[in-house]
């Protein structure tokens, strides 16, 4: 049920806020489950420096009390939790449901720890689409004509002012996949998180945490 899986999120949130300690710079994600984490972070009181992954968790942290910086001159961070839409057994993820992906994958190299929370409903057997893309506006239907079989979200421009949309192909080769969707110009950035960007991802089923290092 939703409670069983909020729970979940709870669990992994705790979890994942206690590997952040005094002085770290720590990048913070975006969605429900990284909702869940920001209080539980927020009441441990720590001084730390954050960076978001988005407006709406800039502006929840804000409230909660957190300081949070504009990511443009941060070089490095010790660690950053997000979500993440899918988790393949081989660390593969799928990300940006909530269309963050581009800033996620960039706060997510920073970190030198890259911890993914999620619930029970996460993990896959096999990665499925469609994987969510940002595409630069200039050049869109062209960028569209190359990519082939993409729908564009009704959602206003990222906060970088990229296009949202969803690519809808096979991803069962996500190193392949991910190659060419990199390698073609116009597309700003796509969902596919390589497992050597994940450090852990800590799962929460039922009143446990499964860690997967
Ligand atoms: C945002 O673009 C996404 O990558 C989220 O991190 C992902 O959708 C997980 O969101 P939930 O925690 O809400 O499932």
């Amino acid at each position: 049920t939703d409670n069983q899986l909020q729970r979940e999120k709870e669990l992994a949130a705790k979890t994942a806020a206690d590997l952040v300690e005094a002085g770290m710079s720590v990048g913070l994600g975006t969605g429900t489950t990284v909702a869940c984490l920001l209080p539980i972070l927020a009441a441990r009181r720590l001084s730390i420096r954050c960076v978001a992954t988005s407006p709406q968790t800039e502006e929840l942290a804000r409230q909660l009390g957190m300081r949070v910086e504009p990511f443009t001159d941060v070089r490095s961070l010790d660690i950053a939790i997000d979500g993440a839409d899918q988790i393949a057994p081989d660390g593969w993820l799928v990300k940006g449901g909530g269309a963050a992906h581009t800033r996620e994958k960039l706060v997510a190299i920073t970190a030198a720890r890259f911890i993914v929370i999620a619930d029970s409903s996460k993990p896959v057997d096999i990665l499925n689409g469609p994987l969510p893309i940002e595409l630069l506006a200039f050049g869109l239907g062209s960028t569209l004509r190359r990519l082939g079989n993409v729908t564009l979200r009704n959602l206003p421009p990222s906060p970088d002012g990229g296009i949202i949309g969803d690519y809808h192909g096979p991803l069962d080769e996500p190193r392949a996949t991910a190659t060419w969707l990199s390698g073609t110009p116009g597309l700003i950035e796509h969902g596919l998180f390589p497992p050597e960007m994940v450090s852990t991802a800590i799962i929460g089923r039922g009143e446990q945490v499964e860690v997967r290092n």
